[in-house]
């Protein structure tokens, strides 16, 4: 597989803060990455170096075969970005949006017209194509900023947070846009801290205060970072339940989850004892085994690194 992005001991500091620190991945073709991490952890920094829209401070990124610090303006002709803030026009329609981006990626006339068709069908927005951009619900606007950074059917992808603030079904329909589009031969790079959205990515590199700290398939981030067996329980006496587990050896991580616990058991198998003390503490309590998600290996990464 070729690669499409290439960063190699990436750094980026502002005055004395270091935002991003040596970084370095791949990135291949039709591929989607998930860049994860918290607010602040260096991800809207490493995409705007990425995209040509921020120097590095050291290191080194090619992306679509240019140099993002010699050939920005390469760079830029290559890949579409749809920023964490955004960028579109409320006071224009969608298609007013759609055809002034698409001048300034240097498309005109016949051809811009139908590839604003072309991205509208896509992306299910024909029948918005008139609508102001601000009256759309925050599914759609977010379509519609995809649409205009797939205008001129870039080689790269970048998204920063697509989907932030964006109703659990749209993010669905949302993701499932993109990899249809990754299933075309383009590329994808996405940030998010939504942990769902993670798995649906074919790699995933995991931030931690400008450091890329782990990058792997999720099921092998899971499979090395969170050791154990994982089980919940039910119970509506956490109080109780939490001070029974506590007691117990082995145990590594107890954390609350909507009504109960996600508990995490090392070495497995320690489901009986887990089951026996939550249930002596609450008769009531229910404890079923679960499966590891990329919240617990961020959860345990972010651990590591705190001791
Ligand atoms: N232009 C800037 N000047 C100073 N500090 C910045 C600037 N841009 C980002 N930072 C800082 O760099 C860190 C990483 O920011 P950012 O890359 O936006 O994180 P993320 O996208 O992961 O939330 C933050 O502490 C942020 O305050
Ligand atoms: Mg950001």
């Amino acid at each position: 597989m070729s690669d499409l992005i290439t960063v190699s001991r990436l750094c980026r500091s502002f005055g004395s803060f270091q935002a991003v620190k040596d970084v370095s991945f791949k990135v291949g073709r039709g591929e989607i990455f998930g860049y994860l991490g918290a607010n602040g952890a260096g991800k809207s920094t490493t995409i705007r170096m990425l995209c040509g829209l921020l120097q590095p401070t050291s290191g080194s990124a090619v992306v679509a075969g240019a140099d993002v610090a010699r050939d920005p303006e390469g760079v830029k002709r290559r890949i579409g970005y749809m920023s964490q803030k955004f960028s579109l026009y409320p006071d224009l329609t969608v298609f007013e949006n759609l055809d002034f981006f698409g001048g300034a990626y240097g498309l005109s006339g016949r051809a811009l017209r139908s590839r604003i068709d072309e991205v509208l069908d896509e992306l299910g927005l024909r029948d918005r194509s008139r609508s102001l951009t601000s009256s759309l619900p925050g599914g759609a606007r977010q379509r519609v900023a995809l649409a205009n950074a797939l205008l001129h059917n870039p080689d790269v992808l970048f998204l920063d947070e697509p989907t932030a603030g964006v109703d659990p079904a749209s993010r669905r329909d949302f993701i499932a846009l993109v990899r249809r589009r990754v299933a075309q031969g383009t590329t994808a790079f996405l940030t998010t801290h939504y942990m769902d959205e993670a798995e649906y990515c074919d790699r995933v590199g995991l931030m931690v205060a400008g450091c890329l700290k782990v990058l792997d398939t999720p099921s092998a981030l899971k499979a090395n970072h969170v050791p154990g067996a994982l089980f919940e329980v039910r119970t509506a006496r956490r109080g109780d339940v939490t001070a029974a587990l506590n007691a117990i050896q082995g145990l590594a991580t107890i954390q609350r989850i909507g009504a109960g616990l996600r508990v995490r058991y090392d070495p497995s198998p320690g489901r009986d004892r887990v089951a026996e003390s939550a249930l002596a503490a609450d008769p009531d309590a229910v404890v079923e085994a679960a499966e590891a998600s990329l919240d617990d290996v961020f959860r345990a990464v972010v651990d590591q690194e705190a001791q």
